[in-house]
């Protein structure tokens, strides 16, 4: 079980008009009852509701999505429901926010637990990317060039906060996800000398290697060291700034895991999502964010012997459900389950519904005007880019 501590940052408490907690009422209710319960409040709420459900939710909750998805895939949903005036996003903070960012302005996102949020999101501060981007404006390393290239062009991780974003958008950078991180790079190397990724340094190093971009033209800019804790001739050199964040979930994996699993079980695929270390992918067979698993796995031949690194909830339902005829283990033979992820519950997801019909809404995300623009931008510029 992984030890992420569920809290929301400064940021991200701000973008939250009205926090409550789950009533009482609504724990320790049996399962068939609260599966009819919210199964009624869907239909009361017909197409005035989408529930949106990455593919790291539970069952329980998933199973009451009316879109699943990665972040990318998620993300290119928001658009196609404009009748729904309710977003009920099953996922995490970071989702939330962009997915409001990304609605139109008569519709209203919600978090079913507010205390779903990312600790990879939370490494990253805004005023320590202020700090950041001086320091390289400083060092000569971020001013535009005479040619017109961007010294540096900064890429965020769709893991990360609204603010961080915006200020990413009003610099000539993008949002990334798994799933277009390569394509997104290559956009970024046509526009730049630099990229500035943030904030999963192992998702900016894996991909940026798989693009071939040699590990020594890249560095960690460390946020809690003074300028970054970067020699200043290795920041000259280097392509890749890569920040010093990561998701305690995936960091989890490792090249021994893979070692043990192939004597285990002699002819096994291994794939892992590209937030795992560096060593680890390169031990591995494939890597990929959880659209790419899924669809390699389910069309992998019957009788195929995987083992996955990801999620837990994912991994199991690759076993159950998706990729039925074939074998799928968890690389981490306890599974690595993402904390937060897990706070959507379906009391929560019950306990919102049931509140909508009444017309009450709660845990409403709403990213501040002031920020939208340039999150949008940036939001935008991710979605083109495949
Ligand atoms: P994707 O949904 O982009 O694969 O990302 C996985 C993840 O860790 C979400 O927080
Ligand atoms: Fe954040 Fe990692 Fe959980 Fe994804 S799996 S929400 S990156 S902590």
């Amino acid at each position: 079980m992984s030890s992420i501590i569920p809290l929301l940052t400064e940021v991200e408490k701000a973008g939250i008009a009205e926090r409550q907690a789950l009533p009482e009422r609504y724990l320790g209710l049996p399962d068939a009852e609260m599966d009819a319960r919210i199964t009624a409040a869907r239909g009361k709420l017909g197409n005035r509701l989408v529930i949106l459900g990455h593919h790291y939710q539970r069952d329980e909750v998933i199973k009451f999505a009316d879109y699943t998805g990665d972040s990318f895939r998620l993300a290119r949903q928001i658009a196609n429901r404009p009748e729904a005036a309710y977003i009920v996003f099953c996922g995490v903070h970071f989702m939330a926010e962009s997915a409001d960012v990304l609605c139109a302005p008569h519709q209203q996102v919600i978090l079913p637990d507010l205390a779903a949020g990312c600790s990879m999101a939370d490494m990253a501060e805004p005023d320590q990317l202020e700090s950041c981007w001086e320091a390289l404006n400083q060092m000569g390393v971020a001013p535009r060039r005479s040619s017109g290239q961007a010294g540096v062009v900064p890429v965020t991780y769709i893991n990360s906060a609204a603010s961080i974003k915006a200020f990413v958008g009003e610099r000539g950078g993008t949002v990334c996800t798994s799933s277009n991180a390569a394509a997104t790079l290559k956009w970024a190397f046509e526009r730049g000398e630099k990229v500035l990724f943030l904030p999963d340094q192992h998702l900016g190093r894996n991909t940026a290697y798989k693009l071939g971009i040699p590990l020594d033209e890249m560095v960690v800019w460390d946020p809690n060291e003074i300028v970054g804790g970067v020699d200043p001739d290795q920041l000259k050199r280097a392509k890749m700034i890569l920040w010093k964040g990561h998701c305690s979930v995936h960091t989890r994996f490792t090249v021994q895991q893979i070692e043990a699993i192939r004597r285990q079980h002699p002819g096994v695929r291994v794939i892992v999502h590209p937030e795992v270390p560096w060593d680890v992918v390169q031990a591995a067979d494939d890597s990929g964010s959880t659209e790419h698993i899924i669809k390699t796995v389910t069309n992998s031949p019957q009788g195929s012997v995987w083992a996955v690194g990801t999620e837990v909830h994912l991994v199991n339902r690759l076993a159950t459900d998706l990729a039925p005829d074939r074998t799928v283990v968890s690389l981490d033979r306890f599974g690595c389950l993402c904390s937060t992820m897990f706070r959507v519950s379906p009391n929560h997801l019950l306990w919102i519904l049931e509140e909508l019909v009444e017309g009450r809404v709660h845990n409403r995300i709403t990213v501040s005007d002031d920020q939208k623009h340039w999150t949008r931008v940036a939001l935008d510029r991710m979605l083109s880019i495949r």
